[in-house]
This record gives structure tokens, C-alpha cells and sequence, in this order.
């Protein structure tokens, strides 16, 4: 592929072809050997520490060259768009920009350039507003196939910020193509029905959690709301969150999962962030194994590294 930008349309085939080099690197096998090196910026316009610091792993396992870019101090604080800080980066040599951006859909006009245009490079999508999160998805998918070894049938609810979460929509849209029950919890003024009844039932959180297989809990995004009036930390926790009698209440071999950060005694009871069931850990440590892959098929596919 020469973008990777979401998984809504992503070929079921490619996923697990994914998920099998993933694997691959995860249990020690050898990156490739490019022939030429491949220069790659990661330009994050929304803070991270998870996934820009694995696609920066995953890059330099991968061998190939980082050259640093902080919007903070770039020409984008004189004004500079996207498309020509691209234009900048990609004339000087950089092939692979990987990016995050606040905006949904940022890289749309990216992929559809008029001929007459000059920028050539490949678009890893980092994350674009509540629009994809389709590194988060592929690494959540890791998990889960390591934890079950299939998704057909799984019973996996959705919780929490949904109308803000990229992390939902790239997971709803995935995980129904693969087979697995969806369901989805939380307050339902985030819940928008006209778009994710298409995906998965709502329902309470205490009329599904001994049921699920997978609890997935999303992250209260502050940052994205209009206004914090509703917002009660101790009583979101009490009617929405993961606490320990919850907890107690779950099938044996059933995990919980978050995308990170978390707001600890809010989605879940901060005890519960290293519980036995909890894949937090195992969820980041994937991120760089599945980041390695997605970064491997664009080199790839653009015939980069002279393979
Ligand atoms: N899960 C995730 O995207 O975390 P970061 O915002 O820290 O990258």
C-alpha cells in the first residue's frame, strides 16, 4: 500500500497479514534489510507519548532515518500549512511523513493531489481527530487475537467517550468486519445512536459485563468537549466505570483494554490498572511490532527501501 490512513476499507486479508508480521517482529524475527535508506518525519500536531514514541521505535528497529520535526518549533508557527510543510519536508528527502493531526480527515486532499503537484510521500495516519486511529486498532487487534486467537463470536463492549473516540470508530469498524458481538456503555449522551447502532447494541455497563469478553474502556476526552458542566469524576466512575466489583463480576479468561492515557478513578479503579486481567501493558508493547508492519507495507508498496 502506498498510504495507511484508516481500516475502515482495509482488506480483511491485509489485516492478518498484518497481525502475522507483527507477530513476527513481536517474537524476535529479523526486519528487513532495505537496499537504500528511507527518511521518515513524524509530525504530531497533537500531543502523544504511545504512538509517537512507537512509531519512533518502530522506525528505528526498522533501520530506517528519523529526522526530527516539533511543530512547536517549526514553520508551522509562522502560518505554514500542512500541505507545505509536507512539501518543505519531502523536497529536502523526506519519503514517509507519519502524522497526528486534531483536524478528521486531514489527509484526504493528501491522497487526491492533481498531477500538476509535486509532493510524493507516503501518509501514515497517527490519528485525526475523532475521525481513525488505525495503528491503535491494528495494535488492539493484536491483542485480542493473542488473548482468544480469533474474533468471530467475541463479545466486546465499547465504553465510555465514544462520540470523541477515534479508538471506537477504527475498532467498531474492524472488529464487526471480523465477526466479534459489539457493545456499547457509557453515558448516552455519547452515544449517538444514528451512527453506532449500526455497529453494536447499547446497553448498561451491569447488564453486560459478566457477558463480555473484551471490556474496552475509552478515555474521557476532556480536551474535546464543549463543556465540562455534566462532568462528575466520582459519579461517571460509580454508573460508568470499571471498579473492582465490576471487576470481580467478569469471566475468568475475559480482559480489559484501554488505549491510553488513562484517567486513573475515572474509567477504571486505578487498582485495576495492572489487575490480571487488564492488557494495558501488552497493548502498548504490540504498538511498536504492529507500527513496524504498517510501516513496512508503505515502504513497500512505494518501493522505498530498493526491495
Ligand atoms: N493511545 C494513544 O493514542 O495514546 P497517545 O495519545 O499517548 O499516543
Amino acid at each position: 500500500m502506498s498510504n495507511f490512513v484508516s481500516v475502515e476499507d482495509l482488506p480483511l486479508k491485509i489485516v492478518e497479514q498484518l497481525l502475522k508480521r507483527a507477530s513476527y517482529f513481536k517474537n524476535g524475527g529479523q526486519p528487513p534489510k532495505f537496499k537504500q535508506p528511507v527518511y521518515v518525519a513524524n509530525l504530531f500536531f497533537e500531543n502523544s507519548t504511545r504512538t509517537h514514541c512507537s512509531f519512533e521505535m518502530a522506525e528505528r528497529k526498522l533501520g530506517l532515518t528519523v529526522i526530527p520535526f516539533d511543530p512547536a518549533t517549526s514553520s508551522v508557527k509562522k502560518g505554514e500549512s500542512l500541505y507545505d510543510t509536507l512539501l518543505a519536508l519531502n523536497s529536502i528527502g523526506v519519503q514517509l511523513a507519519v502524522i497526528r493531526h486534531p483536524q478528521n480527515d486531514y489527509y484526504l486532499p493528501l491522497l487526491d493531489l492533481a498531477p500538476t503537484q509535486q509532493l510524493n510521500l507516503g501518509i501514515v495516519n497517527a490519528g485525526d481527530g475523532s475521525g481513525q486511529h488505525p495503528s491503535q486498532s491494528l495494535l488492539d487487534m493484536l491483542t485480542i487475537k493473542e488473548q482468544f486467537g480469533h474474533f468471530a463470536g467475541l463479545k466486546i463492549a465499547i465504553i465510555g467517550d465514544l462520540t470523541n473516540s477515534r479508538v471506537a470508530r477504527s475498532n467498531m469498524q474492524l472488529l464487526q468486519r471480523l465477526g466479534a458481538e459489539i457493545y456499547f456503555s457509557g453515558p448516552q449522551y455519547w452515544y449517538d445512536a444514528a451512527e453506532f447502532g449500526q455497529y453494536g447494541q447499547y446497553l448498561p455497563l451491569d447488564q453486560l459485563i459478566e457477558q463480555m469478553d473484551v471490556v474496552m474502556l475509552l478515555r474521557v476526552q476532556h480536551e474535546r468537549h464543549q463543556s465540562e458542566d455534566q462532568f462528575d469524576v466520582t459519579a461517571y466512575h460509580q454508573q460508568y466505570g470499571l471498579t473492582k466489583e465490576r471487576y470481580q463480576k467478569m469471566k475468568d479468561d475475559a480482559i480489559i483494554m484501554h488505549p491510553g492515557p488513562i484517567n486513573r478513578g475515572v474509567e477504571l479503579d486505578s487498582d485495576l490498572v495492572e489487575a490480571p486481567k487488564s492488557r494495558f501493558a501488552e497493548q502498548m508493547r504490540n504498538g511498536v511490532f504492529v507500527r513496524m508492519a504498517m510501516l513496512e507495507a508503505v515502504i513497500n508498496g512505494r518501493k522505498l527501501g530498493g526491495i
